[in-house]
């Protein structure tokens, strides 16, 4: 099986804080997309794609290794990933997406996602239980109900597909006015079933500066 990992960094990362795009912020002296590939790479994935913002391209390429192929984000994520697959080869028999900003993901968990594909699965996500009691909330802030916690999972990336389904079903999505936050979810919308594999706490994703903190502890 030959595989192509998408790393999405062209986000802003406001709500870090920083002045920097979020995948380009320093963690142990390296930046944070530079930790995505690195994840990818490590577990097993053979080439990578990586989207950044239009303005700081040159930046993104300057920091990551040569073989990486840079392309030109879009303004949501999902345009981000459907550039990068237009630039996957089209010789890859699957296409693993993944978060820059989840840079210390240990490699297991790239090769469970690979693992699941090999053996046959068209889409598999990694995921972790909810731990925490969950209710939902009304716009006035009061608990209106509960939620049963035992069946939900958070979801992680990287999310692994074939590659021609992640390609039919971004096809499908395109003009969709749904919004995805995921790729699971563009390939559920086209009525491809999912599948799970367990996820790791160490591939939180970094989205406010306790998270970048709580990161260089863990290094
Ligand atoms: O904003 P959030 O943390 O959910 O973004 C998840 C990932 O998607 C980040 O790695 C970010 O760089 C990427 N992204 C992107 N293009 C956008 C917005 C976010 O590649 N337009």
């Amino acid at each position: 099986m030959h595989a192509v990992g998408i790393v999405a960094a062209a986000g802003s990362g406001l709500r870090l804080g920083a002045e920097l795009p979020k995948a380009l912020v320093l963690l142990g002296g390296r930046p944070l997309v530079c930790w995505a590939v690195e994840a990818l790479r490590a577990g097993g994935v053979d080439e990578v794609v990586v989207a950044v913002p239009a303005p700081q391209q040159a930046a993104f390429t300057a920091v990551l290794p040569d073989d990486v192929h840079v392309v030109v984000g879009g303004d949501t994520r999902t345009a981000s990933v459907r550039a990068a697959l237009a630039a996957a080869r089209e010789h890859a028999d699957a296409v693993l997406v993944h978060d820059a900003a989840r840079p210390l993901t240990p490699p297991e968990v790239v090769a469970r996602v690979l693992a699941a594909l090999a053996a046959g699965a068209a889409a598999v996500v990694p995921v972790l239980p909810v731990v925490d009691t969950t209710v939902v909330v009304d716009p006035d802030g009061l608990v209106t109900g509960d939620v049963a916690r035992g069946p939900l999972r958070r979801v992680q990336t990287p999310q692994g597909f074939d590659r021609t389904t992640l390609v039919a079903a971004y096809a499908a999505a395109h003009g969709s006015a749904a919004e995805f936050t995921d790729d699971a979810s563009v390939v559920r919308a086209a009525g491809i079933p999912v599948h799970t594999v367990a996820g790791d706490e160490r591939a939180a994703k970094i989205t406010v500066p306790h998270d970048l903190a709580l990161a260089e502890l863990q290094l």
